[in-house]
């Protein structure tokens, strides 16, 4: 045989081979037969979440089964579903409560963290009060409607020495960050073209709609966070076009298409195509181009093994994830222990308070270019701007 000359000594007697850095969910596996931790002794944290709506309750699935976490109150206005839930989660120990009665969370010293996951509108409130009860928080993005009121929920974060997180979960998919430690490495080279595409699927309710906050602070703010976080710069001129191809979303004055451009000081740009309303799944692209070579995150097909189905009118393949839940489950996950990690001090956020503001800048920033059709500069103060990249 011409390739017996190839043949080795059995397996058994070689190295054994260790699995790639690249199989994730391997590694948590391997720690969790070691019975590794490097949460041994951690105290249980006394947990109270503000929403159970669609974000709720994909944090409350990462915390429902989490040993680090016992549930002590649940706030949300749909009564009808409090024994449901009960049931469901196992939250029995759990005090539910409606949003009039949710003082009763700031009062109890014995809750140490409070997730908020409430709509938009009521995130600076809840954010406020848990702070100045010396609760640490995690809130769902945006921290507050304006960046004015977000800076005002910093200092309190300050004045009291509790963490507020923000919770932009991209940075915590696999793929995003893999492309962006690539990126930091020069792989591509200097950055010249930054591109995304985000188009939500489903279409959300008109009802969630009318408080979201606009489709620039309310979905933008996520490509823009991960432009950004992947390059290390900020935009200095904004040029967006925008168009509501919806009658119920333009009687909201709001947009629901958007291509907007983004010119940094280096000269790389970035280009970003958002969508409220995909009607083939959760269209999530990202490219990064430069001298040295192209980088993509392409969409992921939950059923990818089954390639490709052959057919006389062509070849169909699997469909992409449907939404948010399925596409980031992974980032959720990773994202609410980071926020525990920040809580027992063995981390510190990779989400600087100062780049949560000047998202915020940035898509008000765009917000403006699109409804007077003009380009917009957008000026960066001395402390501004994380100095980490
Ligand atoms: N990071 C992400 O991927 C992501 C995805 C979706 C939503 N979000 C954010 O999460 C937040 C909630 O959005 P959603 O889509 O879950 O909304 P939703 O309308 O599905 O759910 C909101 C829930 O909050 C409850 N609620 C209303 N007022 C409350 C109050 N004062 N206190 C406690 N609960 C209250 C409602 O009864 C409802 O159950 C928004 O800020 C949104 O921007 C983030």
């Amino acid at each position: 045989m011409a390739t017996t000359k190839f043949k080795e000594a059995s397996p058994y007697v070689q190295p054994t081979p260790t699995p790639p850095p690249e199989d994730y969910l391997y590694k948590i596996y391997e720690d969790n037969v070691a019975l590794k931790s490097s949460r041994t002794g951690e105290k249980v944290l006394n947990l109270a979440i503000f929403g159970l709506g669609r974000a709720g309750t994909i944090h409350l699935s990462s915390l429902a089964r989490n040993p680090r976490v016992k549930i002590t109150y649940v706030v949300d206005d749909v009564e009808s579903k409090w024994a449901a839930l009960k049931e469901f989660w196992g939250l029995n120990d759990a005090t539910f409560l409606n949003s009039k009665q949710s003082s009763a969370v700031f009062k109890d010293p014995k809750v140490d963290v409070v997730v908020v996951a409430s709509p938009t509108f009521t995130h600076e409130d809840i954010v406020v009060e848990s702070l100045k009860a010396k609760k640490a928080v995690f809130c769902e993005k945006p921290i507050a409607e304006s960046r004015e009121n977000s800076v005002k929920c910093y200092e309190t974060a300050k004045a009291v020495g509790k963490p507020l997180f923000c919770a932009f979960n991209r940075r915590f998919d696999p793929s995003y960050s893999a492309v962006r430690q690539r990126v930091q490495k020069g792989e591509v080279g200097h950055v010249q073209t930054i591109k995304v595409c985000s188009r939500d699927s489903p279409l959300p309710s008109i009802e969630y709609l009318r408080t979201s906050g606009g489709i620039f602070h309310d979905c933008m703010v996520h490509d823009i966070d991960m432009m950004t976080w992947i390059i290390g710069e900020y935009p200095i001129k904004v040029a967006v076009q925008a168009h509501t191809h919806i009658p119920e979303i333009k009687a909201l004055d709001d947009h629901d298409t958007v291509a907007a451009t983004l010119y940094f000081p280096s000269g790389t740009l970035g280009i970003v195509d958002l969508s409220r309303n995909c009607n083939y799944g959760y269209d999530q692209r990202l490219e990064v181009f430069g001298p040295k070579g192209m980088l993509t995150a392409t969409n992921e097909q939950p059923i990818h093994c089954v390639e490709t189905q052959y057919g006389l009118n062509g070849l169909t393949t699997a469909p992409i994830w449907y939404s948010f839940p399925s596409r980031y489950r992974n980032a959720y996950q990773t994202e609410m222990e980071h926020f525990l990690d920040i809580v027992h001090g063995k981390a510190q956020s990779i989400v600087d308070y100062r780049e949560t503001l000047a998202v915020s800048k940035i898509a008000t920033a765009c917000e403006e270019s699109a409804r007077s059709g003009k380009m917009v500069e957008i000026k960066w103060g001395a402390d501004e701007l994380p100095k980490r990249n």
